[in-house]
């Protein structure tokens, strides 16, 4: 019914991934789009780092990279973010994204941006992002080792979608994982991230699964 215009369609979904990062879970990402190509193709990959891991990842994989920087400070630009966003816009208009999946894509997108993903019936944005904690607990920056630090007997992964705050929007997956008594930041991180990888390819299935229709 209100979802006819995504379930009509027999194109595979089409999702670009965003990552400035090493790019463990983009990898994971493409790998299940690869394994499932009736299903899901990811059209390319995006990052703001050109110094970033996943460009080689991505490059193995043989998914299509453009690197968008930030400006330089030395421009003088009025609206940095949103000259860095029209450039991204820009940059991934051709690959014709149905879903944009963030895999540690470290900035915060704007309003103008996400409206550009913006479904017309359930007015929610079709971007995803994973954060390495039980949302709300520890949002923002650098999450498992403040998680950590801060000495809780359990870690957790939330993948969710992206709304106007930072990592706000409704919750599509969590898990929990313990952290044992003779962990160091290491191995604390690895515990996460496998449960990182297995959570988002789940999302991504669910997601195609229903035809690119929020799950
Ligand atoms: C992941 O742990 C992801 O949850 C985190 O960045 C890491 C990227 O790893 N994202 C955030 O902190 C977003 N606020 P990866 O490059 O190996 O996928």
């Amino acid at each position: 019914m209100a979802h006819g215009y995504w379930q009509v369609r027999d194109q595979p979904v089409n999702i670009v991934i965003f990552a400035s990062g090493n790019g463990s879970n983009a990898e994971v990402l493409v790998r299940w789009a690869i394994a499932n190509p009736a299903r899901v193709k990811v059209a390319g990959l995006l990052t703001d780092n050109p110094q970033a891991g996943v460009i080689q990842r991505a490059g193995r994989l043989q998914i299509p990279v453009r690197i968008v920087e930030k400006p330089s400070k030395s421009i003088a630009i009025q609206n940095p973010r949103a000259w860095h966003e029209s450039a991204i816009l820009d940059a991934i208009s051709g690959w014709r994204p149905d879903w944009i999946f963030l895999a540690g894509y470290m900035r915060i997108l704007s309003v103008d941006f996400l409206r550009r993903f913006q479904d017309p019936v359930t007015h929610r944005y079709r971007v995803v992002n994973i954060h390495p904690s039980i949302l709300p607990d520890f949002p923002g920056m650098d999450a498992y080792r403040r998680t950590f630090e801060s000495g809780v007997s359990e870690g957790g992964v939330t993948v969710h979608l992206v709304d106007e705050g930072v990592d706000t929007g409704p919750v599509l997956a969590q898990e929990r994982f313990p952290r044992l008594s003779d962990d160091d930041l290491a191995s604390f991180v690895t515990r996460g991230q496998s449960v990182e990888h297995r959570l988002y390819t789940d999302v991504l299935a669910r997601i195609v699964e229903n035809g690119g229709v929020f799950p």
